[in-house]
């Protein structure tokens, strides 16, 4: 089966790469990524040196460019789509939303029309719990809660999940959706949050945590997604949605004390900042469905996931030092100024 990856440079990709190279010889990925500030060629960079040469093909390029992703479908058979482009990062699409509908909701499209007329038989789209809003105190999200987006990042996924499910219906397209809770592990950006205060308490510098600390998020190892998305590629019901979480609610303040301890830093580096205007109060996710249909369960606690995380971050420095350019410096210093 060959099956194209598309952002496959950033965080989740590279680990989906790893992770089905690994599992299936059978496999061949091509890899189709614009190489954003968030995409990074190092993260892949063993695969093409390594045994896995001859199965692994990077194309760089855009997924809103009809030209570049047609090109890809005329030069290789493509057995399968899993979309995971995107613009990530719910603070930067608050100081600018315009570049997420373009990636997002106009490539989501693009890429959508392209595998359509093309016949692929099969399209996985990475979606996320933000789609639904946020949650009080009690309850969790299912495939049938309605969509409520907070912030630019989340409202452009929503969209983009309104055209996948349009195609299904249109098009007997077979699409599935997957939407997942907050990925942790290797090669994640230091802008999001396990990485970032990882990278502060090393240097002894302040852990900026948004209003109250008390905001909750369910944490998935990486790797138990990508477990959940291979699933939704080999048996997926066409035009279905399915949640996938780690089991694993943790308020703000508690993932950082905990990584405070593991790393032996003092509970003092902690700083509380203003909050992140529209933060959404409480994420959980039921992933009944997918366990039903897909035989999905997490693997790793959260302890366990935050020690092998912490582990390669540790081993990987010079990876932290490579990804710091001079554009995402910039970026946060003014962040934190309009702060
Ligand atoms: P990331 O920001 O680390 O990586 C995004 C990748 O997409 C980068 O390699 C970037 O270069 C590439 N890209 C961006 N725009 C592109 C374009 N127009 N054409 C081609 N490539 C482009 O993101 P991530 O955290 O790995 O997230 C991957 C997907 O998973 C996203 O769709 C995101 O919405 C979804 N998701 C993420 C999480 C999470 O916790 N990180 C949870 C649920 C869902
Ligand atoms: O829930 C899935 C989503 O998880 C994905 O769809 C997004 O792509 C991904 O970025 C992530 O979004 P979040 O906004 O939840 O992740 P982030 O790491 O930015 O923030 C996690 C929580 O920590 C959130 O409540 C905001 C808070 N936070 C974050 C940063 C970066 C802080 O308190 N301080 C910080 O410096």
């Amino acid at each position: 089966m060959r099956v194209l990856v598309t952002g496959g440079c950033g965080f989740i990709g590279a680990n989906f790469i790893y992770y089905m190279l690994s599992k299936y010889p059978d496999v061949e990925i091509v890899n189709l990524d614009k190489l954003t500030y968030a995409g990074n060629l190092a993260n892949l960079r063993p695969l093409e040196q390594g045994p896995d040469k001859e199965r692994y093909f990077f194309v760089h390029g855009d997924i809103a460019d009809p030209g570049a992703v047609s090109g890809i479908f005329e030069k290789f058979r493509i057995d399968a789509v899993v979309n995971f482009a995107a613009e990530s990062h719910v603070d930067r699409s608050i100081n600018d939303p315009a570049p997420f509908v373009t990636t997002n909701v106009l490539g989501t499209q693009n890429l959508l029309w392209t595998a359509q007329e093309k016949s692929v038989p099969r399209f996985v789209h990475i979606s996320t719990d933000e789609v639904y809003g946020s949650l009080g105190a009690e309850g969790k999200f299912t495939e049938s809660s309605s969509l409520a987006p907070n912030s630019p990042y989340s409202a452009s996924k929503a969209a983009a999940d309104m055209l996948v499910r349009a195609y299904h219906k249109t098009y007997a397209f077979p699409a599935v959706i997957t939407r997942c809770s907050n990925n942790y592990g290797p090669y994640q950006f230091p802008e999001k949050l396990i990485p970032l205060m990882f990278k502060n308490a090393q240097e002894d510098k302040p852990l900026p945590i948004y209003g109250d600390g008390q905001n909750v998020r369910d944490w998935i190892y990486v790797t138990d997604h990508c477990l959940g998305v291979d699933l939704a590629l080999r048996k997926g019901r066409p035009g279905a949605i399915y949640n996938f979480g780690g089991d694993a609610e943790k308020t703000n303040l508690e993932v950082v004390k905990t990584l405070l301890k593991q790393l032996g830093k003092p509970e003092s580096l902690i700083s509380f900042v203003k909050d992140r205007p529209g933060h959404d109060r409480r994420y959980a996710m039921d992933f009944s469905l997918a366990r039903k249909e897909l035989g999905f369960k997490p693997e790793h606690t959260f302890e366990q996931g935050l020690e092998k995380t912490l582990s390669w971050y540790r081993e990987n420095q010079e990876w932290m030092q490579s990804v710091q350019s001079g554009a995402y410096l910039e970026f946060m210093k003014q962040w934190y100024e309009d702060r």
